[in-house]
C-alpha cells in the first residue's frame, strides 16, 4: 500500500498542494484530474521525491518515503517511474540507447557512459521495445520518431527500471488522439499485466473515465473527489472543475485527445449520462 498522509507543499507561501490524504493499494490505475494549477504534477512530482513535501507523511509500506536519502531515495526513484508530456528522451541517440538509460539507476553512472551495457540489458531493452510494438525503431534516432512513437519508447525505457508504480504526468497532451489511444492502451496493458500501479495526470475526463478505475480530482490544491468513474457526476465535476451551478464558469473550449467540440450544453444539462459522456477539457490545460 502506498500512503499519502496530510501531504502538503508550498511554494513560497501558496499551497501547491493542500493537505492531502490518499491510499493507493498496489496495481491500480488512478486517473488524477483537475484545471492548470489545480497542483496535479506536484503531487506527483512529491510521490517521485522530485520535489519534498513541506508537511505531511508519504509511505510505501514500512518506507518513510519522505524521509529517504542518498542510495535509499535513488532506489525509490528507480521504483517510481517518471513519464512526461515531452517524452524527455536524448533525441540524438538512438532509441535502443534511450532504453537502456532507464537501467542508469540499476548501476554506476560511470560504466553506463562507457556503453557498458550488459547483453542481459540489451535483451532486456529489445524485449522492452517488442512489448511496446516498436522494436524496429530500435536503431532510430530519437528526435526522428512521431509524438506517439517517441512516448511508447519513454514507456520502454521506465519498464526498464521495473518499477512498482509508473507516474505519468500528462502523458498523451501532445499526442494526436490515434496516438493517445496507442500510449493508454499500454499503459493499461502494463497496470493489467504486470500489476504495477499507475498514476497519471490527465486532462480529459473521458480518458479518465475510459482507463482509470479510480479518478482523483484536485482544485486549489485540495482532493474534491476520489471515487471509480461512475461516481463522479454532474456535481463532482463542477466541484473539480470549478463551475457555478449553471457550468457558466467553465470554459470549455475543448481539445479533448478523442473528440473535439463544445461540451457547454451537456454541463448544463443536469443528465447524469451527458455529463459522462462529455469529453471536458478545460482551455489551456
Ligand atoms: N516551481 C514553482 N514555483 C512556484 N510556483 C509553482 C511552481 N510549480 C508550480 N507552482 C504553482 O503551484 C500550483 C500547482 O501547479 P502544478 O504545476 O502542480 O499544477 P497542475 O495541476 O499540474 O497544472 P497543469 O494542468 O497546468 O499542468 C500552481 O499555482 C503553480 O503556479
Ligand atoms: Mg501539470
Amino acid at each position: 500500500m502506498f500512503r499519502l498522509i496530510n501531504v502538503t507543499h508550498r511554494f513560497g507561501g501558496h499551497a501547491a498542494v493542500n493537505a492531502v490524504s490518499i491510499d493507493i493499494p498496489q496495481g491500480q490505475m488512478v486517473g488524477i484530474i483537475g484545471r492548470s494549477g489545480a497542483g496535479k504534477s506536484t503531487l506527483l512530482r512529491m510521490i517521485n521525491r522530485l520535489v519534498d513535501p513541506s508537511e505531511g507523511s508519504i509511505r510505501f509500506g514500512d518506507i518513510e518515503v519522505s524521509s529517504l536519502r542518498g542510495a535509499a531515495l535513488r532506489n525509490w526513484q528507480r521504483d517510481c517511474a517518471m513519464i512526461f508530456q515531452q517524452f524527455n528522451l536524448v533525441p540524438r541517440l538512438d532509441v535502443l540507447t534511450n532504453v537502456l538509460l532507464g537501467r542508469l539507476n540499476h548501476r554506476s553512472t560511470a560504466l553506463s557512459l562507457l556503453n557498458m551495457f550488459s547483453r542481459e540489458e540489451r535483451i532486456m531493452a529489445i524485449a522492452a521495445l517488442e512489448r511496446l510494438g516498436i522494436e524496429q525503431t530500435a536503431l532510430q534516432m530519437a528526435g526522428t520518431l512521431s509524438g506517439g512513437q517517441q512516448q511508447r519508447v519513454a514507456i520502454a525505457r521506465a519498464l526498464m527500471q521495473q518499477p512498482k508504480m509508473i507516474l505519468a504526468d500528462e502523458p498523451i497532451a501532445s499526442l494526436d488522439p490515434l496516438n493517445a489511444k496507442v500510449v493508454m492502451d499500454a499503459l493499461r496493458d502494463i497496470n493489467e499485466r504486470e500489476g504495477i500501479t499507475v498514476v497519471t495526470n490527465l486532462h480529459t475526463l473521458d480518458t479518465a473515465r475510459n482507463y482509470c478505475e479510480r479518478i482523483i480530482g484536485m482544485s486549489a490544491g485540495r482532493v474534491v473527489f476520489d471515487g471509480p468513474p461512475r461516481e463522479l457526476d454532474a456535481a463532482a465535476v463542477r466541484a473539480i472543475y470549478g463551475a457555478g451551478a449553471d457550468g457558466s464558469e467553465i470554459d470549455e473550449t475543448v481539445t479533448s485527445t478523442s473528440i473535439r467540440g463544445a461540451v457547454s450544453a451537456q454541463l448544463q444539462d443536469n443528465n447524469r449520462e451527458s455529463v459522462s459522456a462529455a469529453p471536458l477539457v478545460l482551455a489551456g490545460v
